[in-house]
């Protein structure tokens, strides 16, 4: 098939979040299956050009938007798997730090313009270039302007009218909703504008209209589908959703083993693997020297990875954290960087509990990797989670999670069983602190009194297979129905 993807960020380019993971390791699986992908996003300014052998492609390309024509260039390379990548520049839209917003999280003003103009110059350079895509697969409320481009501007165009589009939601809590004074610059039509497609209390909501427009839509778990049909994890579109009838499911993502395997993994003092774990012993040594914790190797470390959002409920950890290092022996890291009271308090906390608490205010892709493989326990305490990637990596590197169990951490994570000494991780249900701290406590407790049950787990946990190949052929599954919806 020939499939174009269109995304904001795509590991190793950009990256914010699991997103761009996903389209990253999506379109090299696909690649390597043989399938011919492109995969078009932004030259942002923090893309290094040298690196990656990015090379001029395509300039100038004229994109006509609803009330003004732009001009940009297009840049583009080809990585190991065979992704064709092509880079908009376009300097007064890309050519800044931030990728959504500035230095202070404050979103930029003109994201509604700067997006809508990604996904209209990614069909422009299809049409300029007589690149023919059998689906055209888009990435959250960043590029579904494009689903709805290529039905309302490309309907019966000669390049583009058979093109089916899928759109991949990766967070129901961003939807792209702007201000209507944008609008006539997307060029998207005033009769589009309507309650079951753009408008949105009287704004535009860029998800919405590609929910409307996507002859697929899918988001990145099972339980995850469900709870955006059925509650308020639809953030207020649950009956657009549900609208889609056998259109909307869920398709788990899949971990990139070349990058999150112990065995392999280039940025962890050992290797190990699940025949053999004495790697992981060091691991823990160099991670507790790394954070000054206490260098006592019967003690529990627990880890954390994340950005600081409400979503993931890192002040739920705030909230237990202190009265567990109080109670129990254990000990914690803690990666991550966003809400700056939360910034504040974690980065405080290891000068009041020196050696129990580590933690780095920041965003640091080998350090993910160290904790992944020298914590004991990994703490996913989120409100909502559409599937979560660092639950998966850790159970690759025997490291239990510690999980809410909602959406996609549900779907992975199987509950500890005590009378059998099986399972894969510790699940709780309350958004509390209350209810982590418990349940960190039976992780602790399993720890120093059942240590077979954590043999076992462990074993479990490293044999799980969440490999991309899987989850790509139904990706292909789903092509396929859209392709057929499309054109018959
Ligand atoms: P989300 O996309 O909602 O942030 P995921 O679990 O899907 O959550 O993906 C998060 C990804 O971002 C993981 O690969 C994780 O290792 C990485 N990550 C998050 N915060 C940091 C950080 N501060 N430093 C390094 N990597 C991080
Ligand atoms: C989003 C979600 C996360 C998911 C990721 C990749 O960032 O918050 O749960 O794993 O996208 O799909």
């Amino acid at each position: 098939m020939k499939i174009m993807m269109i995304a904001s960020e795509c590991n190793p380019y950009v990256k914010i979040g699991g997103m761009a993971d996903v389209v990253g390791a999506l379109s090299q699986t696909l690649a390597r299956m043989g399938h011919e992908v492109y995969l078009v996003m932004p030259r942002y300014r923090s893309i290094d050009g040298a690196k990656f052998g990015i090379r001029p492609f395509h300039s100038p390309m004229k994109v006509w938007m609803g009330n003004t024509e732009e001009y940009c260039a297009v840049h583009s390379a080809e990585d190991d798997a065979g992704v064709r990548l092509f880079f908009i520049e376009y300097e007064n839209y890309f050519g800044r730090d931030g990728i959504y917003h500035d230095s202070d999280f404050n979103d930029y003003s003109d994201n509604a313009r700067r997006f809508s103009f990604l996904s209209n110059a990614a069909l422009k350079l299809c049409k300029d270039k007589g690149i023919k895509p059998d689906v055209v697969h888009v990435h959250d409320w960043q590029s579904s302007p494009a689903a709805a481009y290529l039905k309302s501007w490309y309907g019966n165009d000669p390049v583009l009218g058979n093109t089916a589009s899928i759109l991949t939601i990766h967070n129901m809590a961003h939807q792209g909703v702007y201000d209507a004074g944008d609008y006539d610059y997307t060029g998207l039509g005033w009769s589009n504008f309507t309650s079951d497609k753009f408008e949105d209390h009287g704004r535009m909501n860029f998800l919405k209209g590609g929910i409307a427009f996507a002859d697929m839509v899918n988001t990145v778990s099972r339980k995850y589908a469900w709870e955006t049909s059925f509650t308020e994890a639809g953030c207020g579109l649950q009956p657009f959703l549900r609208a889609k009838g056998a259109d909307y499911g869920g398709i788990l993502n899949g971990a990139d083993y070349r990058e999150w395997d112990p065995a392999v993994d280039k940025y962890i003092p050992e290797n190990y693997d699940s025949e053999n774990v004495r790697g992981k012993e060091i691991c823990k040594k160099e991670l507790q020297k790394k954070f000054h914790l206490e260098r006592e190797s019967s003690v529990p470390v627990f880890g954390m990875v994340s950005r600081f959002v409400d979503q993931k409920g890192v002040d739920i950890l705030a909230g237990a954290i202190e009265g567990i290092v109080q109670t129990m022996k254990a000990q914690f890291v803690v990666l991550g960087s966003g809400d700056k009271g939360l910034e504040y308090y974690f980065g405080d906390l290891p000068g009041r509990y020196p050696g129990r608490i580590g933690s780095f205010i920041g965003y640091n892709n080998e350090l993910a990797h160290q904790i992944q493989a020298g914590c004991d326990f990994l703490l996913m305490p989120s409100r909502f989670e559409p599937c979560g990637l660092n639950q998966i990596y850790s159970m690759k590197y025997g490291t239990l999670p510690v999980v809410r169990a909602t959406g996609g951490l549900d779907d992975t994570v199987s509950q500890y069983d005590e009378s059998q000494g099986s399972g894969t991780g510790f699940k709780f249900l309350d958004i509390s602190s209350r209810a982590l701290y418990y349940t960190v406590g039976w992780a602790v407790s399993t720890y120093y009194d059942r240590p077979a049950h954590m043999k076992s787990m462990i074993g479990e946990a490293m044999k799980k297979d969440f490999c991309w190949e899987k989850s790509a052929k139904e990706y292909l599954g789903l092509y396929e129905r859209a392709v057929k919806k499309k054109v018959g």
